[in-house]
């Protein structure tokens, strides 16, 4: 594996690779790498392309600054996680190379109402850090595959969206959640929380289980956060969406939703999600 740090040598790197008639699979992450990060590097090696990581934290997409200076920082054993799970070209910019004027760095994708929902609506402008930095990413990239965890479901969906808005050449590939034998699914957050933090923790993926019958928006919405609240979790949201654009569903839809759950454990936000189906409800109006 090759370990690069500037902005000039990754992208002549990526070129080289589509010079020699290989295609490049672009898995982005801000470290404290762990098996979810790794299924992702797989995929992409498993699909036989050049695959290249990048580790940055970027401050553009945190709101407080807290998060910011406790976010965990394992260059070692990321750089041994990421040989092991296939990547052949880790990347890891410095703050300087990829924004030389911090987060005052005033050029920014503005990706709008999908940053704004969700997990948007407690943090102003995190999704257009988000797209902002994987935008440069992927311009430093060139043409490649972008490999997204589902975990981030609204992330996933808003990135899509960036791609075909901008007419990036990029396929986004998103890759199943990675689940503990318990069912938590996989996040970096998961580190801040005690034993008991985690057994509370279960409620989600306890939730998202209770949505497996099909039934309506409504009722799923109802099922999954007295779940939640029964297991201990102060519920962000529990809601029934849409799985392209996120808008919520009404008893009057029917056909493929996703569940989308956040709540506190510990003080510690999680998230989890999973795809429902959606039947009309008995009390619908027809439209
Ligand atoms: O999901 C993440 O780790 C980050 O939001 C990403 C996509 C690497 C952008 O900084």
């Amino acid at each position: 594996m090759e370990r690069i740090a500037s902005v000039a040598d990754w992208r002549a790197r990526a070129q080289s690779a589509r010079a020699s008639g290989r295609r490049v699979g672009l898995v982005p992450t801000m470290g404290a790498l762990h098996a979810g990060h790794e299924s992702l590097m797989r995929a992409a090696a498993a699909a036989g392309d050049v695959v290249v990581t990048t580790i940055f934290v970027n401050p553009r997409q945190f709101n407080n600054a807290a998060d910011l200076a406790t976010y965990p920082r394992t260059p070692d054993a990321d750089a041994a996680r990421a040989a092991d799970s296939g990547t052949d070209v880790l990347v890891e910019p410095s703050l300087d190379e990829m924004w030389p004027l911090g987060e005052a760095t005033p050029t920014t994708v503005h990706l709008g109402p999908i940053g704004e929902v969700f997990e948007g609506a407690d943090r102003p402008g995190h999704f257009d850090g988000v797209a902002s930095v994987v935008a440069k990413l992927l311009i430093v990239t060139g043409p490649c595959r972008l490999y997204l965890g589902e975990k981030d479901y609204q992330q996933l969906v808003a990135m899509r969206q960036m791609v075909r808005d901008l007419a990036f050449d990029v396929e986004v590939v998103g890759c199943a959640i990675v689940r503990e034998e318990s069912g938590l699914a996989l996040s970096s957050r998961n580190v801040r929380l005690s034993d008991a933090g985690r057994v509370v923790a279960l409620g989600l993926s306890r939730a998202l289980a209770s949505a497996g019958e099909p039934a309506s928006a409504g009722e799923l919405r109802a099922r999954m956060r007295a779940v939640m609240l029964e297991a201990g979790i102060d519920v962000a949201y529990a809601e029934v969406v849409d799985p392209v654009s996120l808008v919520p569903l009404d008893d009057a839809d029917e056909g493929e939703g996703r569940a989308l759950l956040a709540g506190l454990v510990e003080g510690v936000r999680l998230l989890d999600n999973g795809p429902v189906r959606v039947i009309r409800g008995n009390r619908a109006t027809s439209h």
